[in-house]
């Protein structure tokens, strides 16, 4: 079994990440790694802190001579940020964690809650599912993640008729592949940022030859589609998660959504994929396609008072440093929560300590299925 617990503030000395139940022999490839985490890092609209993180992973645990050893990963990066916002914060952005935390954990003061509700956690949740991203890498199965949209502004053209996607990525600022949309998001947001406000928007995630079989429909809690959709919601924004086509097909009839089977050269097929790669909550070979919605960022300027928690009056809303949008990030940490989902349940299928082992069995598997 596969488990990732992080701890750590966001203006702390450092966040630290376990990984426990990888195998060993996966070789840790840092420039993998350093790339994962500078794209996390990167992406327009994004505040100053950014520039001022390098987020080099320290590993202390699980990893010997760059390879895995069975044993629990440990691995840090270290924060440079200083905190913008010294002293005590009373008045809670609506939107954020400041309010809840102040009600569950009796934490008066709302600068403590945003230590550890803060998205910096996501960073060390993205190194360890990059960790997760290399091992799928051994088995050929490839997760990537692009922006679909920012605010009103949409990305119209299909994944997959989109030659060389992830090169057009990599050169958009906002990680969205293609050109024109990325100059109409880039005005978007500097509308946004003009006025002084936040966008949210979505990411979509597509992970490609993953084996079928992952998952189950016996049991409620083994779907994959549960699971995959559990790992997006719990990047803080995400409020939504749409498997394949599933909002377009909400609005069709069965015959036009369904993907019916083919046989091409004696091979059967999918004519669509519009269920996204998944059925009764296992993976059916075809590419898994999942969108996550984002709200909008709740700091601003926009929002500039609410309630003074301890005189109950209205009271100005100090800024805290913010970014105006986090979609392209968002992706990347989507990126990173899908391959550790995936990598948990095709552990769970496959079983195995030591990664020759696993790359085995899922040949054998796949091998099995050519037949
Ligand atoms: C990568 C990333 C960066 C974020 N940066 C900010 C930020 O700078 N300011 C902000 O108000 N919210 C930011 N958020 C969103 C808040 O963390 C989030 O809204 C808050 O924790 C409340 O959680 P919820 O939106 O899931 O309800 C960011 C989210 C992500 C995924």
């Amino acid at each position: 079994m596969l488990r990732m617990l992080t701890s750590g503030e966001s203006h702390g000395p450092k966040i630290a990440g376990i990984l426990d139940g990888m195998p060993a022999g996966l070789k840790i490839d840092m420039d993998y790694l350093r790339g994962f985490m500078a794209r996390r890092r990167g992406g327009y609209g994004r505040g100053k802190r950014m520039s001022v993180e390098t987020d080099e992973p320290v590993f202390s645990g699980g990893v010997h001579d760059g390879f895995t050893t069975g044993a629990p990963i440990m691995v840090e990066l270290s924060n440079r940020a200083d905190n913008p916002t010294p002293g005590e914060r009373y008045v809670p952005r609506p939107g954020h964690a400041d309010y809840v935390g102040y009600i569950k954990y009796g934490l008066k003061d709302l600068n403590i809650v945003a230590e550890r509700a803060s998205a910096r956690e996501t960073a060390i949740r993205t190194l360890l599912g990059a960790i997760c991203s290399l091992a799928l890498r051994e088995l050929n199965i490839e997760v990537f993640a692009f922006t679909r949209s920012i605010g009103k502004v949409s990305l119209n053209r299909r994944y997959w008729e989109i030659e060389n996607l992830l090169g057009k990525r990599d050169n958009s600022v906002l990680y969205c592949p293609d050109e024109e949309t990325t100059q109409l998001m880039i005005r978007e947001i500097e509308d946004a940022k003009a006025k002084g406000d936040s966008l949210g928007g979505s990411f979509t995630v597509v992970a490609k030859n993953v084996p079928p079989g992952l998952g189950s429909y016996v049991q409620w809690d083994r779907r994959l589609d549960a699971a995959l959709g559990f790992s997006l919601l719990s990047i803080p924004s995400v409020k939504a998660v749409e498997i394949g086509e599933a909002i377009e097909g909400s609005r069709l009839f069965g015959s036009e959504f369904h993907d019916r089977f083919v046989v091409e050269d004696g091979v059967l097929k999918r004519s669509s994929n519009n269920a996204g790669g998944i059925e009764g909550g296992v993976s059916n070979g075809e590419d898994i396609v999942l969108t996550a919605y984002l709200k909008p960022i709740p700091s601003s300027f926009a929002i500039n008072s609410s309630i003074d928690l301890v005189s109950l009056k209205e009271a100005p809303l100090p800024y805290v440093r913010s970014d105006t949008v986090v979609v392209p990030a968002a992706s990347v940490v989507g990126e990173a929560m899908v391959s550790f989902t995936i990598l948990c349940f095709l552990l769970e299928k496959f079983g195995g300590d030591e990664f020759t082992e696993i790359k085995e069995r899922v040949e054998v598997w796949r091998r099995k299925l050519l037949r």
